[in-house]
């Protein structure tokens, strides 16, 4: 648990004294202390400054914050600083500059601008890691380390370094060359390639091409999978040599960096591996739903086995790089701040402590506004939720979620399903699995989000929306975990190819055709105005007589499976559209169409029940969240009502509600809007 050397709810966040006049500091730390401030993450952007040359490195700033900070009882995440390089840097080594994907050179600008295989860049960041780490290794503000600042959040490079780096990462993955031909079908197009130097990065220049939907499109899937799964472990090994350079003088100080959700670029279960903690930004607009961050919630808690996280970032009123940027209503903010906690956050921690006065975030909120006082909305809201948090203390820390039902989610799948060309661009991976964990969301039925290597035995229920990549050993996990009595559901256009994109022949859904029970012959890909329907032939599983569908719809052969709804229409009128086969003790279901969400929220909460998984509470109003966290068989109920108005909620059991102290009576009461209760229940 990180909290240990502060045992509350870390409060606080990124916090910039280096771009102000000292003038302000230390008004700046009375309000935190009125706003019950106590961990503040220093340093992020603040390279140019702390070395003004090659030779040079200035710390005064720093050192006198840091004492500052922890004179008032604030502790410290402390940035490294390497997410913008300083411009002499790029001047005189333009190794460290970016070349985009059409081929230009950048010049020096922005942020997450280097180049990660730039040899300076890392040779730099290194040692900007260490000198920091000797420096604070002893100072007792010292929390957490926060390596770079959201890896990725820029464009890619393709520069010479990379491309001599990737063909380096190639020759480690594939051994030969001939490995690689067959890994990347190279004889389509006439692409075998006999040299190692024959190959380059697939970018503007060679492979790929911008399309429509936001979609990078290219001509080889298997190079251009190569290329995202490069770049991922590129990254990846920036943070990792950082990472190493500050546990070699803090190896008791836990190391994070910032991650960003369900950010495509990124394979986070494998960076996960790497990090003490997961951190995160959560930059929800005014209209994400609230089950959309809620799988993000839970994506980031699944990447350390469900071991609490940390709310890195989040802003306390208004974006200002989304077109529009709504303010949070009052209420929000708080509300907001635990649905993460209910989910898994032992932090809440803002994007930023001071609003800027200059550059493209001075429009960017913060707890403390350009007025420059305490006397504000977004600062007493602030102020409230600091007061709260320092009542919880220690009660909800390193507490768990359990849930019965997972949903497997797997970067790679996500890449190959959006870089696929045909069989349509509209399948977006991460809504298609949103639209699952909608209908358990709406149900009140808890979820984990796993990767495919996840331990499945605990689960009774394990869903993998569009499993269309199946990596070596999952089909056979899969089987398992179904033959032990699990239920599994998967859908249209799975089983379809390997780790490399390449068509596992003999009938889809190639490896996992065994334990489903069908086979699938053709993929129709539908319009967006046109549907077809589903309609249930086994009226026994209690389901409507028919729902739309689109999309993609799989024309099936049941070879085994039970058939339990068809095709309503088109030639393919009449063939199976809802299969489950049963397989050793347990059943797996395929789903061969993209269905209305309307028919995942009637099957879904349906199949739970059948499962002996219940809603936390009945009959929640429509709005209001439910979660539980559990510490030492104590558990800890989460109510929010996510409505403006009022709702009646009937909590069935006993319990202290913690923010408010009061005993809950078990029965009707009333939720205010926008309002929570932690209930710790009595057993
Ligand atoms: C990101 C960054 C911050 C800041 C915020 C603004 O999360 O990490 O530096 O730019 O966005 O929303
Ligand atoms: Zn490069």
């Amino acid at each position: 648990m990180i909290n240990a050397s502060k045992p509350k709810i870390w409060y606080g966040g990124d916090y910039n004294p280096d771009q102000w006049e000292k003038q302000v500091w230390d008004e700046d730390l009375r309000m935190f202390k009125l706003a019950g401030i106590d961990v503040a993450t220093l340093n992020v952007f603040a390279w140019a400054k702390n070395q003004p040359d090659e030779d040079t490195y200035d710390f005064g700033w720093l050192d006198e914050m840091m004492d500052k900070l922890h004179a008032d009882g604030i502790g410290v995440c402390l940035a490294t600083s390497t997410a913008a390089h300083p411009a002499w840097m790029a001047r005189k080594y333009p190794d460290v500059l970016q070349v985009d994907f059409n081929g230009n050179k950048r010049k020096f600008g922005g942020r997450h601008n280097s180049c990660p295989n730039s040899p300076t860049y890392r040779k730099y960041a290194v040692r900007m890691a260490e000198k920091l780490a000797e420096r604070y290794k002893d100072h007792p503000a010292l929390l957490i380390w926060h390596i770079n600042n959201e890896y990725g959040g820029a464009g890619n490079c393709y520069c010479d370094n990379c491309e001599a780096a990737f063909r380096e990462w190639l020759k480690e993955r594939y051994g030969t060359l001939e490995a690689v031909n067959r890994a990347w079908n190279t004889g389509f197009w006439g692409h075998t390639f006999h040299d190692w130097e024959d190959i380059v990065l697939p970018s503007g220049r060679s492979e790929e091409w911008s399309g429509a939907n936001g979609r990078t499109e290219t001509n080889f899937q298997g190079i251009s999978l190569d290329y995202m799964r490069f770049y991922s472990d590129s990254l990846l090994e920036c943070y990792k040599l950082e990472h190493e350079a500050v546990k070699k003088y803090t190896p008791n100080i836990p190391v994070t960096t910032n991650l960003m959700g369900a950010f495509k670029k990124l394979d986070y279960h494998k960076w996960a591996k790497h990090m003490d903690v997961v951190s995160w930004d959560n930059y929800p607009r005014f209209d994400t739903p609230h089950s959309y961050t809620g799988m993000m919630h839970d994506l980031m808690r699944g990447l350390k086995d469900g071991q609490p996280f940390m709310l890195m970032e989040q802003t306390p009123s208004q974006q200002n790089w989304q077109p529009y940027n709504s303010l949070k209503r009052p209420g929000i903010m708080r509300l907001w701040s635990y649905q993460a906690v209910a989910r898994g956050a032992d932090t809440i921690m803002f994007f930023q402590l001071r609003r800027s006065i200059g550059a493209c975030e001075k429009y960017h909120g913060a707890v403390i506004e350009h007025v420059g006082h305490e006397h504000t909305r977004v600062f007493r809201e602030s102020a409230q939720l600091g007061a709260e948090l320092g009542k919880l203390g220690d009660a909800l820390l390193d507490s768990r979620v359990k849930a019965k039902v997972a949903i497997m989610f797997d970067w790679e799948n996500w890449w190959a399903i959006e870089m696929s060309s045909g069989p349509t661009i509209a399948l977006r991976y991460v809504d298609e699995a949103h639209k699952y964990y909608d209908a358990l969301y709406r149900a009140g039925i808890a979820v984990d989000m796993v990767s495919v290597e996840a331990d499945l035995s605990d689960y009774e229920l394990v869903i993998a929306p569009v499993m269309y990549m199946v990596k070596p050993g999952v089909a056979s996990k899969l089987e398992q975990y179904v033959a032990a009595g699990g239920s599994f559901i998967t859908t249209f256009f799975s089983g379809i190819v390997n780790e490399s994109d390449l068509v596992k022949v003999g009938g889809y859904p190639g490896e996992l055709r065994k334990l489903l029970g069908i086979w699938a012959e053709e993929i129709d890909a539908l319009l967006p105005s046109q549907r077809n329907r589903v309609v249930i032939t086994d009226r026994n599983i209690g389901l409507k007589s028919e729902y739309e569908c689109g999309m993609l719809c799989d024309l099936i052969h049941s070879e085994g499976a039970e058939v339990k709804a068809v095709y309503g229409d088109d030639f393919y009128a009449g063939m199976p559209a809802l299969t489950v086969n049963k397989f050793g003790e347990g059943e797996a279901w395929y789903l061969a169409t993209s269905p209305e969400t309307a028919f995942l929220s009637d099957w879904l909460p349906k199949l739970c029940a059948d499962r002996g998984i219940a809603p936390l509470l009945a009959d929640v109003p429509e709005g209001v969240e439910v979660t539980l966290r559990v510490k030492d068989g104590v558990e800890y109920l989460f109510v929010l009502n996510h409505n403006e108005a009022a709702a009646t909620i009937d909590l069935g059991k006993q319990g202290t509600e913690l923010l408010s102290g009061r005993t809950m009576q078990g029965g009707s009461a009333e939720l205010a809007g926008r309002d929570v209760w932690i209930v710790k229940l009595h057993n």
